[in-house]
């Protein structure tokens, strides 16, 4: 099922996420399904829960957007372990459509996270998949890209959305 996906005004998604504590559940796994769903309907490369306005720690990423199934990975309740290099590129959301701005991050990600039953692993990622992780780990904090930006580009932006708010154009 594809869900709604909450945008960038919502308080769901600058608030502290709350860990997964059942694993192996018929409802988890649809969510995750769910997700998936979502996200490639969106046309985006990752997806965290409270994007969907699930307060949970969970997130799924798939940096080839669809084409190779082996890159689809499910981080449930993450931890970014260790980090190193610099990279900047530009970087968009889906909570935040339309907007796309030059992030800096670090160049390789290594995260530690569970799996739909439960299992403890570790993946490093590189460039984008180190983008990825780092801004959907960053979603479950409560903490949007915009976080990185410049206070005048942050600003904009916002007046920007307060604008398509006010319209009808930003539901
Ligand atoms: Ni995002």
């Amino acid at each position: 099922m594809i869900h709604r996906i909450v945008k960038y005004g919502d308080p769901v998604l600058e608030k502290r996420c709350e860990p997964v504590a059942n694993f192996n559940t018929p409802e988890l796994n649809q969510l995750i399904e769910d997700m998936f769903e979502t996200m490639y309907h969106g046309r985006g490369i990752g997806l965290a829960a409270p994007q969907i306005a699930i307060g949970k720690r969970l997130t799924v990423i798939d940096t080839s957007a669809g084409e190779d199934p082996a890159q689809k990975l499910v981080l449930i309740n993450p931890e970014i372990i260790a980090t190193d290099g610099s990279q900047t590129g530009e970087e968009g959301c889906l909570s935040i459509p339309g907007f796309r701005e030059p992030v800096t991050r670090a160049m390789r990600a290594t995260v530690k996270a569970q799996n739909a039953a439960g299992e403890w692993f570790e993946i490093t990622g590189e460039e984008l998949l180190a983008r990825a992780i780092q801004h959907e780990t960053d979603h479950l904090n409560g903490v949007l890209f915009l976080t990185y930006l410049s206070p005048l580009k942050r600003d904009m932006i916002r007046r920007k959305i307060k604008k398509l708010q006010k319209s009808g154009e930003w539901d």
